[in-house]
């Protein structure tokens, strides 16, 4: 399909999906519920007061959770500083939902000279990061939810693999995947190209275990979360094309079929709000029914997705856009 008409559709999905959506934090059937995602957002001083008008308008929600897809400001104006990180999980603590947060590549990957932050060590701030965002068992805010994480493994390995996460609502298995941008921090340094190989290795168990998992709990769906966008040939695409998510993108295509039931992947990273079906696309084969992509708003848009989860519905998840009223541009047409 062109460009023209994917924006068209894209388009035309956003606004029915928007129509559908119910207000309330429970929708639809027995087992029906209601979370929110967002990200990408705040990349500018002058626009925190924009952010800080998205949380207000999620905390009014009746949610069961929300769900922040990484990238907690810009790089050049303090996304790789703790202060940053400070005022982030302030926010985030105070949210009256239990809110579950996934890196960004600017929390870490793009902490660097070329980035605009002289001196900064991207495997320095990974590791703080894990240190300040990912403790004990539960999701951040004020009403917790209890998470598994892949670190609770006896091997050592994932030890440090604090924020892959996985959790349970009604008949959906939830999880996040540590995939970032910039092209998942392969190709940057001998290091970092070390800390990318151990990372791909243990995100791929955390995928095979996670859809395990939805098997084993007869989930009707598994909605995977993370930053990256792994879709390339689907623009917009952020940065040059790479080669540090296509392993996990092949076992997520082969995981997809085996499951056979609705697989959503949410990610940020392009900006570019959209919900499309880019996984198993070949000439004059059809993209794989089972599979949906769901991209998030990001900065300069500051809004938020709001989902229903509906097991009477046949897709199981409905996706509506939440524009946040006083977010919205003023504009005048001028030719
Ligand atoms: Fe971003």
């Amino acid at each position: 399909m062109d460009k023209l008409a994917t924006l068209i559709v894209v388009t035309c999905t956003a606004l029915v999906l928007a129509g559908c959506a119910t207000d309330g934090g429970r929708a639809g059937g027995t087992g029906a519920f209601t979370f929110g995602l967002f990200g990408d957002l705040a990349y500018l001083p002058e626009q925190e007061p924009l952010l800080e008008n998205v949380l207000t308008d999620l905390n009014v929600a009746s949610l069961e959770f929300v769900v922040h897809v990484g990238d907690l400001g810009g790089p050049r104006y303090g996304s790789c500083s703790n202060e940053l990180w400070a005022r982030r999980k302030a926010q985030f603590d105070a949210s009256v939902h239990p809110l579950i947060y996934t890196p960004g590549d600017n929390e870490w990957t793009d902490c660097h000279d070329a980035q605009g932050v002289p001196g900064g060590d991207p495997l320095e701030r990974l590791t703080s990061l894990r240190a300040f965002f990912f403790q004990g068992e539960h999701s951040l805010g004020r009403r917790a939810l209890i998470l598994k994480r892949q670190s609770q493994s006896a091997d050592p390995l994932f030890r440090k693999y604090r924020e892959n996460v996985r959790w349970v609502h009604g008949d959906v298995t939830f999880m996040t995947l540590h995939v970032v941008g910039s092209n998942n921090g392969f190709g940057f340094s001998a290091a970092s190209d070390i800390e990318h190989a151990e990372r791909n290795r243990v995100n791929m168990i955390w995928l095979r275990e996670g859809f395990a998992a939805a098997r084993a709990n007869n989930s009707r769906a598994i909605m995977i979360i993370q930053q990256a966008n792994i879709f390339p040939e689907v623009l917009p695409y952020p940065g040059k094309l790479g080669t540090g998510s296509s392993e996990l993108r092949a076992l997520l295509e082969k995981e997809t079929i085996a499951f056979g039931k609705t697989v959503v992947l949410v990610h940020g990273d392009s900006h570019y709000f959209r919900i499309d079906k880019p996984l198993g696309r070949r000439p004059n084969v059809p993209a794989i029914e089972n599979f949906t992509r769901v991209e998030t708003f990001g900065q300069p848009n500051h809004h938020w997705l709001h989902v229903t989860v509906d097991p009477d519905d046949p897709n199981v998840f409905i996706f509506g856009q939440r524009t946040v009223a006083p977010n919205v541009m003023k504009r005048q047409y001028r030719q």
